[in-house]
C-alpha cells in the first residue's frame, strides 16, 4: 500500500498503522479528522472486523463520523459516554513539549472537547509537523459569526500585546464564502511565524469574546507517533519528569510552618 503513496502520506500511514495497535477491545476510541486520521480509521476498522473487536467511537467531525460508520464502526456522541480510552488525531504542527496547532482542517472545537475528555491523546502524524517552535502554520481560531469583525479585532489587539514574529489574521474562505465549522461558526487564521509563549496566548485569545476556541492544544497529547516514508515509525512520550521548581515548591510545601 505505502508503495503508492506520496513520501508524506506514506509517513501518515505507517503512523496510522502504529497508532491503532494501541487500542483493546471494548475502548472508547476518539476518533481525530484530517488525512492522517482518516487513515488511523481505516486501519482501525479492518483491524476491529478482523479480530471482532466491540469498540465505541467517538469522531470529533460529521467527516470523521462518516467515514467511521461508512467502515461499520460503532459511533456515538461525546455526550453518550463518560470517558474515552484513548483519542487518535493528527496536528498541523508539534513541538518538544507536546503542544501542538490544530484546526487545519476547520475541526479544532470538537477535536479539543474530545481529547480533553479522553485519558489519553495519541497524535499520529509525518515528520513535516515536528516543530522547534509552534507557530510556522496559521493558528485557527473558531469565532461566532455575530460580530465576528469586531472578534477579528480584539484578537489583533491580543496579537499585538503578545510575543509573536507576525501579526495577520485572515478569515478562512472558501468558494467566496467563510468556510463553516460543524458548529457553524466561522474561522480566523493568525499567521504569527513564531509563538514565544504558547500557554499565555493560549489563555489571552480564550478570554476573548466572540473565540469560541482556537487551535493551540496544551497539556493534552502525551503521545506522538511520527511515521517515516519508509514504513518505519518512531513514538515519543511525554516527559512526566517534574521541573526541579516544582520539586522544590512541594517539598517546601511540606515544611513547618513557624
Ligand atoms: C483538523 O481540524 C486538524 O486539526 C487536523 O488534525 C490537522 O489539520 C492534521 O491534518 P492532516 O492529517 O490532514 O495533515
Amino acid at each position: 500500500m505505502s508503495d503508492t503513496l506520496s513520501p508524506a502520506e506514506a509517513g501518515k500511514f505507517a503512523a496510522a498503522m502504529a497508532s491503532v495497535a494501541e487500542i483493546e477491545d471494548g475502548m472508547t476510541v476518539g476518533l481525530g479528522t484530517g488525512s492522517t486520521a482518516a487513515w488511523m480509521v481505516r486501519a482501525l476498522a479492518k483491524r476491529a472486523k478482523d479480530e471482532g473487536m466491540t469498540l465505541t467511537c467517538v469522531p470529533t467531525s460529521e467527516r470523521t463520523a462518516g467515514l467511521a460508520r461508512a467502515l461499520g464502526l460503532t459511533v456515538v456522541g461525546l455526550d453518550d459516554v463518560d470517558r474515552i480510552d484513548v483519542t487518535i488525531d493528527g496536528a498541523d504542527e508539534f513541538d518538544g513539549h507536546m503542544r501542538l496547532i490544530k484546526g487545519g482542517g476547520a475541526a479544532h472545537l470538537r477535536e479539543k472537547l474530545v481529547a480533553a475528555a479522553s485519558d489519553r491523546m495519541i497524535v499520529i502524524t509525518d515528520p513535516s509537523k515536528d516543530v522547534e517552535t509552534l507557530g510556522a502554520f496559521p493558528l485557527p481560531i473558531e469565532v461566532i459569526p455575530f460580530g465576528w469583525k469586531g472578534t477579528e479585532k480584539r484578537i489583533r489587539e491580543v496579537l499585538a500585546a503578545s510575543e509573536v514574529d507576525g501579526r495577520e489574521t485572515v478569515l478562512r474562505m472558501k468558494d467566496g464564502a467563510p468556510v463553516l465549522t460543524d458548529q457553524g461558526n466561522y474561522v480566523i487564521d493568525a499567521h504569527l511565524k513564531r509563538i514565544a509563549d504558547p500557554e499565555s496566548l493560549s489563555m489571552a485569545l480564550a478570554d476573548i469574546p466572540g473565540v469560541v476556541e482556537h487551535g493551540l492544544f496544551i497539556g493534552l497529547c502525551d503521545t506522538v507517533i511520527i511515521g517515516h516514508p519508509d514504513g518505519k515509525h518512531e513514538t515519543r512520550m511525554h516527559d512526566q519528569t517534574p521541573a526541579w521548581g516544582d520539586v522544590i515548591m512541594e517539598l517546601a510545601a511540606l515544611l513547618p510552618t513557624a
